[in-house]
């Protein structure tokens, strides 16, 4: 089925100057970008999207980094967008990550992990909807 995900470039990544670089790839693997923004998240802002892991040992880290600098955020669509958004990415873990994925070949460490990408149906609907209105979402074919 047609999909949308939500997709993080975070600020590791455009530090490095490889926002294109990643857009490539969804679009050679047939993900459209159907909406898109450059934000520097606020404490609060990444405290919300990453809510579930409050609780984490990680979760401070996690937030002090997707803070640091500016994130590109965007909603890919397609068949099985999910799926093969999470496949582009490879592992959560660089170092487990397959080769030729983008955190494969972007990222440094499980926190600079270059992309983020929605899990499931249930976190796609939770996440585009936290970053976008219905009317900011481009339909095309
Ligand atoms: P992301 O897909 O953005 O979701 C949560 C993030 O927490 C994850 O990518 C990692 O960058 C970060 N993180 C740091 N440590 C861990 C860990 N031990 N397990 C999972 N995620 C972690």
């Amino acid at each position: 089925a047609v999909e949308h995900t939500l997709s993080i470039i975070k600020p590791d990544a455009v530090a490095k100057n490889v926002i294109g670089e990643i857009y490539a790839r969804f679009e050679k693997a047939g993900l459209r970008i159907v909406a898109a923004k450059m934000q520097h998240l606020s404490r609060e802002q990444a405290e919300g999207f990453y809510a579930e892991h409050k609780e984490r040992p990680f979760f401070k880290d996690l937030v002090d980094f997707m803070t640091s600098g500016p994130v590109m955020v965007q909603v890919l669509a397609g068949e099985d967008a999910i799926a093969r958004n999470r496949e582009l990415m490879g592992a959560t873990d660089p170092q487990k990550a397959a080769a030729g994925s983008i955190r494969a070949d972007f990222a440094s460490s499980i926190d600079a992990n270059a992309v983020h990408g929605s899990d499931s149906a249930t976190s796609a609907e939770r996440e585009v909807a936290y970053f976008f209105s219905d009317d900011e979402i481009c339909p095309r074919d």
